[in-house]
């Protein structure tokens, strides 16, 4: 019997490489390194390990994703703009069986109508919003709490 995974895998779309430097009265001044860092501190308090990724191009991602069916938990992602748009990111999240928690660090549905509707939506499990950096860390004690479930659900 080969063990259950024990990464989360946490995905980051385009433009969040400028995080901390990237409209701060939006965003706020944490980097994604910090974040990185506070992720990693979360879940290996909890048992588990990360993998944390960045990428501006919609296929990369794509492609994160479905190295995650091969050995990750679940699937934290804050897809940015690829939210609003990518029909392509709704479909490979869908052939990931584990949980999947969104994260975004604004509250989408407090700016501009066109942020307001996620494809990504369709498939999480669980969404945060509007809760800063600190929603990455609320999402990881999310897959904490899922991945003990799961362990004594056997
Ligand atoms: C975001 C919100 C998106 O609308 C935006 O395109 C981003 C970041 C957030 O984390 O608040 O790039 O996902």
């Amino acid at each position: 019997m080969t063990a259950a995974p024990t990464i989360i895998t946490i995905l980051n779309g385009p433009n969040l490489n400028l995080l901390g430097k990237r409209q701060p009265e939006i965003y706020g001044r944490e980097t994604l390194a910090d974040v990185e860092a506070a992720c990693r501190d979360a879940a290996e308090a909890g048992g588990l390990s990360i993998r944390f990724l960045q990428s501006n191009a919609e296929h990369e991602i794509i492609d994160w994703i479905h190295e995650a069916r091969e050995d990750s938990f679940g699937i934290v992602i804050n897809p940015a703009a690829y939210s609003h748009t990518s029909v392509a990111i709704l479909d490979a999240l869908n052939t990931f069986e584990g949980p999947v928690v969104e994260v975004h660090i604004s509250n989408i549905h407090k700016r501009e109508a066109f942020r307001h509707h996620s494809y990504v939506s369709q498939r999480a499990d669980g969404v945060i919003a509007g809760c800063g950096t600190q929603g990455y860390v609320l999402a990881v004690s999310r897959m904490l709490t899922l991945f003990e479930a799961a362990s004594r659900a056997g």
